[in-house]
């Protein structure tokens, strides 16, 4: 097996890098957005030239919610038209692809979890621009996991758990929105999740993956401080209350059952989850 992982640099990509080897493949490439930009065709298939990979991850995007308003177009050209460049290397080359995509797909009207079928509509920029290359990658390119994940952090950026601790730090209260719901879900247990797919290869398709059970952002951020001893007041806040340039779904779960049933990894709950990431970034 030869991998190719884009987005070298990024939160999910960062982690990658300490979990591939555990599939012991004949070569292993992380390539950073100054490597290869996944929006240059000429540059994506000197890679593809190059490495002659296998196994392809994208973890490359834009990921900034908010200013994907306001740039949609660099938003749509780097998470959505930039996939016909990979899925076109990945059909010449015969290399399976690896690709996230996000909850943020739904309008979050549902109330039940969403399902991988579910009709997508995203109701902001970086949604949209994430379906653009879902749509792409399941009409072009048969060798695809597209692994929808959410509300992800981990140890090599700033994340929501970062930020509100250090918040939390400065503050007397940190105003924390109730009314969204998901699975907080960390860089490692996202990595060991592809690990397991490229192992035990399911059917090929779209997975959901997100830790067990699911909470609102208020009450995620209630448990790490309390667990942080942080004296911090935590202020409850509707979505209506916390502007922000981009809408962001309110339910946001994604039911897991596909990944449970292809007998994958099991994964921890959200509580042990980050249990697991503050003790790791010596937090607790
Ligand atoms: N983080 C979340 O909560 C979350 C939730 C759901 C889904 N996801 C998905 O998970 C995947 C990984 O996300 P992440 O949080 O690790 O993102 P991230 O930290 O923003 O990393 C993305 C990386 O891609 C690079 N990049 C940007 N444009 C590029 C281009 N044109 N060519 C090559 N590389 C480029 C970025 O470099 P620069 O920083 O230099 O631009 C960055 O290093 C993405 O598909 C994202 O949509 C993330």
């Amino acid at each position: 097996m030869r991998i190719c992982c884009f987005g070298k640099d990024g939160l999910l990509s960062t982690e990658l890098q300490a979990w591939l080897p555990e599939l012991n493949p004949l070569s292993l490439n992380f390539l950073s957005k100054s490597d290869c930009d996944i929006t240059d065709k000429d540059a994506v298939n000197q890679v593809f030239n190059t490495y002659c990979p296998t196994h392809v991850i994208n973890a490359a995007a834009y990921t900034k919610v908010d200013d994907c308003e306001t740039d949609a177009s660099t938003a749509n050209l780097v998470n959505g038209f930039a996939l016909d460049h990979l899925i076109d290397a990945c059909n010449q080359y015969g290399a399976a692809l690896i690709h996230f995509s996000t909850d943020y797909v739904f309008n979050g009207t549902k109330e039940t979890p969403y399902e991988e079928d579910d009709l997508p509509i995203p109701i902001n920029a970086y949604g949209a621009s994430k379906l653009i290359a879902e749509t792409a990658i399941r009409s072009r390119l048969i060798e695809h996991y597209i692994l929808r994940v959410q509300w992800v952090y981990g140890p090599a950026k700033p994340n929501f758990v970062s930020t509100i601790l250090r918040l939390a730090k400065e503050k007397k209260e940190v105003h924390i929105v109730n009314d969204q719901f998901g699975s907080p879900t960390s860089t490692t247990s996202i990595s060991k999740a592809v690990v397991n797919l490229i192992l035990n290869k399911p059917e090929y398709g779209t997975y959901h993956f997100r830790t067990l059970k699911h909470t609102s952002w208020y009450d995620f951020a209630v448990y790490f401080l309390e667990k942080c001893k942080m004296n911090v007041a935590v202020i409850p806040v509707s979505s209506s209350e916390f502007k922000t340039k981009a809408k962001r779904p309110k339910n946001g779960v994604l039911n897991i059952g596909k990944w449970i049933y292809s007998d994958l990894y099991t994964p921890p709950t959200w509580e042990n989850d980050v249990l697991n990431y503050l003790k790791k970034e010596k937090l607790i």
